[in-house]
This record gives C-alpha cells, sequence and structure tokens, in this order.
C-alpha cells in the first residue's frame, strides 16, 4: 500500500493508503476526497480532479504531458506550477509519502 496526504485548501490534513498502481484521483474518491469530483472518472476529459503536487514530490511526481496540459486550462480553479490532474499520477512505491494540495472548490 502506498500512503499519500491531502491538504485541503483550509489545511485540513488527511491521510490515506491506497494500493500500488492506483491513481491519486480514484484514491481521493476511495476516501470521499470531495475537491476532487473527476467527473469523467479519469479519462482527462473534464479537469476536475485538479489538483497540486507538494513542492517536495514534484520531482518525483514529474510533469505533465502535452494531453494534461491542455486539459488543465479547462480547470477552473487557479494554476500553478505544480498543478497536475490528479487521474493522470499513478501511485508507485517512489510515490510513498506523496503529499497533494487541493483546490478550493472544482465545478
Ligand atoms: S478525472 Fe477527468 S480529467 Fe481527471
Amino acid at each position: 500500500m502506498i500512503e499519500l496526504t491531502f491538504v485541503g485548501a483550509d489545511g485540513a490534513r488527511k491521510t490515506v493508503t491506497a494500493p500500488e498502481g492506483t491513481s491519486v484521483m480514484q484514491a481521493a474518491r476511495d476516501h470521499d476526497i470531495e475537491a476532487i469530483r473527476a467527473e469523467c472518472g479519469g479519462a482527462m476529459a473534464c479537469a476536475t480532479c485538479h489538483c497540486y503536487v507538494d513542492d517536495a514530490d514534484a520531482g518525483k511526481v514529474g510533469t505533465a504531458c502535452e494531453d494534461e496540459r491542455d486539459m488543465l486550462d479547462f480547470a477552473e480553479t487557479e494554476l500553478r506550477e505544480t498543478s497536475r490532474l490528479s487521474c493522470q499520477i499513478r501511485l508507485t512505491p517512489a510515490l510513498n509519502g506523496l503529499t497533494v494540495h487541493l483546490p478550493d472548490a472544482q465545478i
């Protein structure tokens, strides 16, 4: 199992575990993280799974591919350098301890 922590826009932290290979989006849905709406279910077609990778983990997670960057342009919430679609981040042992910050709200 991979451990990751979601940090809400209000600073509230929730640490959860998810099986290796799970996306960050699926882990969020499995643990009732409401800020990750994920309307398209992970098809990279909605941008309502937008999140911010913690600066300390950004190097491990890597950057978005061109298609992901294009979809991020449709995010309702502020884009930052560490913006990612959480459905496109697969949990691997290297990401154990990952911290992901959540936008305020995703419509
Ligand atoms: S869940 Fe729709 S783009 Fe990630």
